[in-house]
């Protein structure tokens, strides 16, 4: 069976209340629920951290044995070299994830740190934009 985690950054873990107008209504341990009982070809894994050096160490623990890794780095994908290099350094392949459509918003959202070193970018489509994500395994 194919191993698969989901690695979610800052402030993800208040999905459901935060900004729903943006972000949607439905909690994310609510919508993974939901996925796991329809993906049961995959297992799937999740991990969420408000800290860059977590995110940093999930990386490198997952990144050589996993067969798919879908990231969404939140706010840390705008700014954080670091965890692009660790995206870079690792062998299995990740796939950039988010939920809003970066590039029709705020022009600093439109710069990725992670894009270069990924297999491929999702986004806007919502919390479908991981679902995609687990179908390109
Ligand atoms: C996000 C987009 C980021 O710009 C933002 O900082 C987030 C969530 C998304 O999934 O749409 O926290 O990654």
């Amino acid at each position: 069976m194919k191993k698969l985690i989901i690695i979610n950054g800052p402030n993800l873990n208040l999905l459901g209340k935060r900004e729903p107008n943006i972000y949607g209504s439905l909690s994310f341990t609510e919508f993974l629920d939901e996925v796991k009982t329809k993906y049961t070809n995959v297992e799937i894994d999740y991990f969420q951290s408000n800290i860059e050096g977590e995110i940093i160490d999930k990386l490198h623990e997952v990144g050589f044995s996993y067969n798919g890794i879908i990231l969404n780095a939140a706010a840390y994908t705008h700014t954080s070299v670091g965890i692009g290099d660790a995206v870079k350094a690792i062998e299995t392949a990740v796939v950039e994830v988010h939920i809003s459509n970066t590039f029709n918003r705020e022009e600093f959202r439109h710069q990725s740190f992670i894009s270069p070193n990924a297999r491929g970018v999702i986004l806007g489509f919502g919390l479908q934009s991981y679902e995609l994500a687990i179908q390109s395994f």
